[in-house]
């Protein structure tokens, strides 16, 4: 139970990482708001977890929707001790292809929403004596991808707020971490990649080192233990969890 007493709020965890960061918090004790627009997903994640979970919509850009969630958080189970911001969304377009809107879109949710989400939940952990902060950025939050600027540029800013963030809340012992997933099995990844009839296991190969792509637990298991007490000493860090991509360069 290396989560006993932690109450969590986990957006975008209808489906996809999010859901298994949801499932691992609860085997390791927490209490999890599960958050997320995709209602009936979420809906029956919350159900098949039971009461250790509560479903609440929340669209990330929406600041009523913050609000909502906490104060939600706070009635039920008490002050969020944990914030996992894993909603995300990706665009593939080449540059001039990208209309503003596109960009914006990407901005909006995956960099103003993890913004939104640590303003919403720091006071509540301030005055609860502490908490931990995970936002959930991407290899893309380290190298750049070709058709993918707007994304890499939202995943870029997602681990430099995270050390702003890091050196500004360490007093009120906040900590704050990024989190760098590479290629992972999920519905993002394989619609990326050209649609359900994708054999993952084939684009697997091409990363380097592990030369698989990684699974939704893989990257919940890291999420556990920057939300326990295990990671005490850490914050303003990066947390790859890549096969490692990123360790190679571009002619391997
Ligand atoms: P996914 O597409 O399966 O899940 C994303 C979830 O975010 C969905 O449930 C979706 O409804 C939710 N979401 C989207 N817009 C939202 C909004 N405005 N408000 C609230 N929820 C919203 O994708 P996956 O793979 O689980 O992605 C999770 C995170 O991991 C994302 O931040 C993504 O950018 C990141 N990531 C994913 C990688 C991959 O290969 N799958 C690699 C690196 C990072």
């Amino acid at each position: 139970m290396r989560l006993s007493g932690k109450i969590a709020i986990i957006t975008g965890a209808a489906r996809g990482q999010g859901a298994a960061a949801a499932r691992r918090f609860v085997e390791e004790g927490a209490k999890v708001t599960i958050a997320d627009i995709r209602d009936e997903e979420g809906k029956q994640l919350a159900a098949e977890l039971g009461q250790a979970t509560i479903y609440q919509h929340l669209d990330v850009t929406s600041e009523e929707d913050w609000a909502a969630a906490v104060a939600e958080t706070v009635s039920i189970f008490g002050h969020p001790s944990v914030l996992v911001n894993n909603a995300g969304i990706l665009h593939f377009s080449s540059i001039v292809d990208t209309t503003l809107a596109d960009y914006e879109r990407v901005i909006k949710v995956n960099q103003i929403g993890t913004f939104l989400g640590m303003r919403a939940v720091v006071p509540g952990m301030i005055e609860s004596g502490g908490g931990s902060i995970i936002n959930v950025s991407s290899v893309e939050g380290m190298t750049g991808s070709a058709y993918l600027t707007a994304y890499t540029a939202s995943k870029f800013a997602v681990r430099g707020m995270t050390k702003a963030a890091a050196l500004e809340l360490g007093k009120h012992n906040i900590r704050v971490n990024s989190v760098h997933p590479g290629a992972i099995d999920t519905q993002m990844a394989s619609d990326a990649m050209g649609g359900l009839e994708i054999d993952m296991a084939k684009v697997g190969k091409r990363v380097a080192g592990l030369r698989r792509v990684g699974t939704a637990d893989e990257i919940a298991n890291l999420q556990v233990f920057l939300a326990s007490d295990e990671s005490s000493y850490s914050t303003g860090g990066e947390f790859l969890a890549d096969g490692g991509a990123t360790a190679a360069n571009s002619l391997t």
